[in-house]
């Protein structure tokens, strides 16, 4: 039957249901997974929301699901595979997984993009052929080595007694090029070098940042004023609750984190400050949809996603965080 008859069917309304018409059969029955490294965390709580409502609005079905170590996350696309999914995104645990996610994914016939964290090969380049789409670390790295800077000079501390709490991840490129990024900005501007102390995380969550941070704030009681940067703001709040623990206050210090999700608003929206200065946000809103349509279109019209996308971020402080909430669809 043509199109149009089925639609004026439809309109007539006739128990035509969309499913019949014929090429829109194959599409209604897309289904892909979105699978996170850490279901809890708000970024990728609105990630995998945003991913369900295009699939809602274009018709193809979302498995959400998480894969916090290598082993959920093979159990993941096993799942996916026994409900008929023909690809997923992921953000991987470890970036190092890739390979081992790539043979279970080809086995089974699945499309793959990676979200935020991308794949490395074993000499930890990007894996080829698995499309990305994640933030511009280093440029977003920097804005927030720029945010610290005006603070800072706001506050009129004289950057020679202030220290820097820099909480890293060095496995992860990504977490790497955002901290590089606002390390070479802060050095650039006259922050000197030999006040930076570096706490390295095991993980990308608060918690692990508090158990990082700790030991060094009391190493280096000998500072009163802090930034505290790290790849995300989770890792940056466990860092400014460690400095509350110390009794600093939100005067003595400045921190600022990137994403702008829930952890950050609920943060924004308690009566009094704290050292949580600011955060660079970036669209988790964006990186779900856009990934999870990318895959869909790759799927039902063989349209292969670029090999890598880059988004961007803007600053979000206590004094904007709802508008650019707003802009940014979070
Ligand atoms: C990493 C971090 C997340 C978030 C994403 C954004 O996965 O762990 O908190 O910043 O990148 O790309």
């Amino acid at each position: 039957m043509p199109i149009t008859t089925a639609l004026s069917r439809l309109a007539l309304g006739g128990a035509l249901t969309l499913a019949a018409l014929g090429g829109a059969q194959a599409q209604d029955d897309v289904r892909i997974g979105f699978i996170v490294k850490k279901p809890e965390q708000a970024w990728f709580i609105n990630e995998q929301r945003a991913a369900t409502e295009v699939g809602e609005e274009l018709g193809f079905r979302v498995v959400r699901l998480g894969g916090e170590d290598g082993q959920e996350v093979l159990s993941a696309i096993d799942n996916l595979y026994s409900q008929g999914a023909q690809g997923f995104v992921i953000c991987p645990p470890d970036v190092r997984l890739g390979s081992a996610v790539m043979n279970r994914a080809n086995q089974y016939g699945m499309k793959v993009i990676t979200v935020d964290d991308q794949f490395v090969d074993g000499s930890g380049e990007p894996l080829e052929g698995v499309p990305h789409l994640g933030m511009s670390g280093y440029k977003i790295g920097r804005q927030v080595g720029e945010a610290l800077a005006a603070e800072i000079e706001a506050r009129g501390w004289d950057p020679q007694q202030v220290a820097a709490l820099r909480i890293t991840n060095n496995e992860l490129p990504t977490a790497r090029e955002r901290t590089d990024g606002a390390t070479d900005v802060l050095l650039e501007w006259g922050f000197p070098e030999e006040n930076v102390f570096d706490a390295p995380q095991q993980n990308t969550d608060t918690n692990s940042a508090f158990s990082a941070a700790s030991p060094v704030l009391s190493q280096r009681d000998d500072f009163e004023h802090w930034i505290i940067y790290a790849l995300n703001e989770e890792s940056v709040l466990g860092g400014v609750r460690a400095t509350e623990q110390y009794g600093l206050g939100a005067d003595n210090v400045i921190g600022v984190g990137i994403n702008g999700s829930g952890a950050a608003f609920a943060e924004f929206s308690r009566s009094n400050p704290t050292g949580f200065h600011g955060t660079v946000a970036v669209s988790s809103t964006q990186h779900g949809r856009q990934t999870a349509e990318s895959l869909y279109r790759w799927i039902t019209e063989g349209e292969e996603p670029p090999a890598n996308t880059e988004t961007t971020g803007t600053l979000m402080t206590r004094d904007n965080w709802q508008d650019v909430r707003a802009e940014l669809g979070l």
